[in-house]
Order: C-alpha cells, then structure tokens, then sequence
C-alpha cells in the first residue's frame, strides 16, 4: 500500500478535485439566492424544481441576488422534451455592462428525435467569439444532468455530469486576457433563438408545441461572494488566500480529467465553430487548452488538429443505440455476459429486460504495465449481477489486466439502476473520479466512466440501451455501414 505511488496520485486528485466540493456542497435554496428577472409570470416552482417556460408571449429567466468571484457553480437540468427547435436553455454567469465577462452553457434545441447542440461561450471585457459546440452522450431530455463552472485564477472548466468537456487557460502572459477582475451573477433562461439556433436558424420554432419547459434544480454556489457593504471584488476574492480552488490541486486537470476531457474532444467536439477557435489558437499558439504542468506531461495533451475532427455519433438516439447493439453483436468474444450462480435470485422484470452497455473508453496506453494489453471490448450487462475481475474462473467478466484484481467489483441491474461494489480491490473501482469504498453499494448514472483499477484499459463508459425490438432492424445489413464508419473515425483521430 505504501508503495503505491500512482494510486496516491490519483486519490490527492479525487480529494482534491471536485468530488468532494461538488457532493458536500449544499444546494441552495432557490428562492433565497435567486430573484425573478424576466418574466416571472413564465417560472412556476414545483418542490425543488424551478420550471422556465417559453410561449408565444415570452421567454424567462432569473439571476442570483449576489455576485461572485472564482469557485464553482452548478445546476442539474432537464431540457425542453420532443420538438425544441429553435428554443435556447441557458445557465450562465456573467458581470454587467459592455466591458463585461461572462461563461455560457447555452442548449440549443432541436426538432424531435435530433440531438441538441451544447454551445459554451466566453466572454472577456466584453468581447466573445469563442462558441464552441458539443453533442452529449446521453439525451438531456429524458433525465437531469448536472452542469458545472469551475473557475480559479488558472482556468475555467466547464463540466458536464462532472466531465470536463471543455478547459479555458490563463494566458494573460500571451496577451489574452481572463475573467478575473469583475464580479458575476448566476444565471438561468429560456428563450427564442430561431433566427441561429437550431440548424443554422433553418428550422424555425413550431408554437404549436408550445409551451417549451425546461427543468433547473439542486443549484449549488460554491464561489467567493461579493459582500455588498465592501463592494471591492479584487480586495475580497481577487487575493491568494484560503479558498479551496486556490489550492495546487485546483491548477489543473489530473490524469483522469485529462483522458476525460481527451474523449469528449474526440467524440464530442462539434465543427465549426470549433474548427474556427482551434484554428485561431493553433496560429496563436496561446491557447491549447492546458492548464498546468501535469496536463502537458500527461499523454493526453491536446494538439490543435487532433480537436478538428468529423463528428459522426450520436446523431440520432434511436440509430445511435441500435448502432451499439449491432457493433456488439459483430465483435468478437462478446457476448452479453451472463453470470453462471446468480440465478436463484429473485430478480424483478425491469431488472432482467434493462440493458446496460459498457465500452472501453481508456486510451489502451500499457507503458505503465510494460508490454503491450489488449483493450478489452464492449460489453453488455445481461443478468442481474455479474462479477469483474482479471481471473477467468473466478470472474463473469474477465478483463486481463494486470492492474485489474482477480475479483475485482460486483455489478448488479436493480429497480431500473446500474449498482457497482467495489470487492476490496487493490487499485480500487471508480465512478468518474471517486474511489469507491469496499463493500458499499453505489449506483451507477448513465455517462459516467466506470473505472477498474486502471484508466488506460480497464476504463469504461457506462450508457443505459433503449428497449429496441430486435426485430425491427437489419442488423447485417446495417452492421457494415456502421462498423466502416467507426473505423474511419478511429483512424482519423489516432
Ligand atoms: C399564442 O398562442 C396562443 C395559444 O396557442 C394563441 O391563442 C395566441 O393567439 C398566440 N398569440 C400570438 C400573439 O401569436
Ligand atoms: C477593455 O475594453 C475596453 C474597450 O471596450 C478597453 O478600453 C480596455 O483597455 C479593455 N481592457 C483591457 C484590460 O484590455
Ligand atoms: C439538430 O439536428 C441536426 C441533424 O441531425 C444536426 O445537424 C444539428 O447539429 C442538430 N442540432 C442543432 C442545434 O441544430
Ligand atoms: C408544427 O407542428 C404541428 C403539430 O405537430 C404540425 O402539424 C406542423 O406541420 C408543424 N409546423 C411546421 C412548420 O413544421
Ligand atoms: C432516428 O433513427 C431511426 C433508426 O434509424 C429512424 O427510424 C428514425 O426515423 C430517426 N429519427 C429521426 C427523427 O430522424
Ligand atoms: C495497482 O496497484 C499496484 C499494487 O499496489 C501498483 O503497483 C500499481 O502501480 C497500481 N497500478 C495502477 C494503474 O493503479
């Protein structure tokens, strides 16, 4: 145990980074930190959810009561349902006036059964310019996801459900200058953009499906506060002091983020509006977005043309999961896996027919092994529990990694959920970034990473399939196309 310095790494990291401030800090209460600023009629408040309504009539939106400086913001929402073209659903912060600063979640809807569009924003001294588009890898509309600002003298994440699909530096050394001089409220709306949002601003907002109702809840506020008496931003949160994100921790991404990050890039960056940005930072040189040291060395570090790739997933759900059953079906030693002793368990309808995909989404780097690893294939949960571990005989799931113990975790279908055990596992079992405690129960949210042990192979994402009649799809047929597909877009981006 003393001996293991990587797995040392990685828990400085997860208590450092996130887990902990973003799980303990308290969500606050709306109405308290939060006043009506646009249309208050169009904003109903249900329990602990604030629903934004859009109509003919009007759009809404609200804002905090105070403003702040560095820290993190974060909202769980659950975006506009069926045909949302044209509509945007915003959560942002932002100062006052024309010079001011501001970071931008802006969700642009689409017709039905067409993804939405993540467009994120900065704004410095009033000047913006640096959209760039991200396709999720889930559906926003089905449930709530958690949205994220983390902000600090070095750097500007944006995270969703945690990820970070997006880093912002501090290069003012390079002349570019960084949000950290004006205090910021925190922001939520929803409104019509159908002259750009949607498709270019061809497909128009249809209001016969109004109203539009997006879904905001559990906001947490964790930031430096602008006190009103003192009215100095710079003199209150703009010194070094003891916040948590001025901590050496908080520079940068750790390894984990950065693979993260590296796979939301690959898989999710959408042109060209990033094409554009990349393309203004690789002549400047200025912005890659790294943000300290580590992230530099680690493997993940960004070149400008590796950002420029064709997006090709998630283009339609429904195609898209059946898309993931047919390339499982195609691979080889798949399979789904069953489990050989779990059968006397009692196990309830939903249980068995839930179909829970698990793919390889480590980079298949084994330097730190020594010789060469397969990566494991996708996989697919078909009983109601299965073990994982790198021990054929012991194990339902075999994953022949090194750093993978011989029974490793425990994963369980239940009452619609993913559950993961960790089985006292030498390197430990992972959800995103937090070590999960031996023995103990943890659900599983679909888009999170599941990590075995190991973040270069036994790393996988986790995604819950629609219950889709095989009958209805050729999957022969269309297995090829796909299968090409993906091999054009893995090669592209190695
Ligand atoms: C707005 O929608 C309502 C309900 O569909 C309709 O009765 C009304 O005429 C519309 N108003 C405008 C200005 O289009
Ligand atoms: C911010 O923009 C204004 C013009 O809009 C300019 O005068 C000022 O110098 C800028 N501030 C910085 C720090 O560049
Ligand atoms: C809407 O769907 C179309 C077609 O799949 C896609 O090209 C577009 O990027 C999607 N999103 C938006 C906001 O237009
Ligand atoms: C708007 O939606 C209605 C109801 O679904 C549909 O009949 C109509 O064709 C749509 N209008 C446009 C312009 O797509
Ligand atoms: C999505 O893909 C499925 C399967 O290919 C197709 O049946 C459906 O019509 C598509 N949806 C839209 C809105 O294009
Ligand atoms: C896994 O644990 C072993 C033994 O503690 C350690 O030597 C190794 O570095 C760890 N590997 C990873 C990838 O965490």
């Amino acid at each position: 145990m003393t001996s293991n310095i990587y797995l040392l790494e990685i828990s400085i990291f997860v208590l450092g980074f996130f887990s902990v401030n973003l799980d303990l800090a308290a969500c606050v209460n709306f109405s308290e930190a939060f006043e009506l600023n646009w249309a208050p009629h169009h904003i109903i408040s249900e329990g602990d959810q604030i629903k934004l309504t859009l109509d003919n009539i009007s759009g809404c939106g609200f804002e905090s009561k105070k403003k702040y400086l560095f820290g993190q913001a974060s909202v769980q929402i659950k975006l506009i349902e069926g045909d949302s073209a044209g509509t945007v659903t915003a959560f942002y912060i932002s100062s006052e006036g024309t010079n001011h600063d501001e970071l931008d979640f802006e969700f642009l809807g689409n017709v039905s059964g067409e993804p939405y569009l993540v467009q994120t924003n900065i704004y410095v001294n009033g000047t913006g310019n640096r959209e760039q588009r991200h396709t999720l890898w889930f559906d926003p509309t089905l449930d709530f996801h958690t949205y994220s600002f983390f902000w600090n003298r070095h750097c500007i994440l944006f995270l969703v459900d945690r990820i970070p699909i997006r880093v912002f530096t501090n290069k003012e050394e390079n002349g570019v200058l960084f949000p950290r001089n004006q205090a910021m409220s925190i922001r939520g709306s929803v409104w019509n953009a159908d002259d750009w949002a949607t498709q270019g601003g061809r497909v128009k907002t249809n209001w016969t499906h109004a109203p539009f109702v997006s879904t905001f809840r559990s906001f947490i506020i964790d930031a430096c506060e602008l006190l009103p008496e003192t009215d100095d931003i710079l003199a209150q949160c703009g010194k070094l002091s003891g916040f948590w994100w001025d901590k050496p921790a908080f520079d940068g991404l750790n390894r984990h983020r950065s693979h993260q990050l590296k796979w939301v890039q690959r898989r999710h960056l959408s042109s060209p509006l990033a094409e554009m940005e990349m393309t203004a930072q690789s002549l400047s040189r200025a912005n890659l977005p790294s943000c300290s040291p580590s992230f530099l060395h680690s493997k993940a570090t960004l070149s400008a043309s590796k950002l420029v790739v064709p997006f090709q997933s998630s283009k339609n759900y429904t195609a898209k999961l059946k898309f993931d059953r047919i390339r499982l079906r195609k691979q080889r030693n798949l399979g789904v896996i069953c489990a050989s002793e779990s059968e006397s368990e009692t196990k309830t309808a939903t249980d068995v027919t839930d179909r829970w995909l698990l793919e390889p989404a480590g980079d298949g780097d084994s330097r730190h092994i020594g010789f060469k690893v397969q990566m494991p294939d996708s996989f697919e949960i078909a009983s109601s529990e299965v073990t994982v571990g790198r021990l054929p005989d012991k194990a339902d799931v075999v994953i022949p990694v090194a750093t993978v113990s011989g029974v490793h975790a425990r994963i369980q279908k239940k009452g619609g959920n993913l559950l993961v055990t960790d089985l006292d596992s030498t390197n430990g079992t992972f959800i995103n970034d937090q070590r999960l405690r031996p023995g103990v129960v943890s659900k599983v949210p679909p888009g999170s990473f599941l990590i075995f042990g190991d973040i270069h192979l036994a790393m996988f994402r986790v995604s819950k399939l629609e219950n889709v009649d095989s009958t209805e799809s050729k999957p022969e047929e269309s297995a090829d196309n796909l299968e090409s597909n993906t091999a054009t877009e893995d090669t592209s981006t190695d």
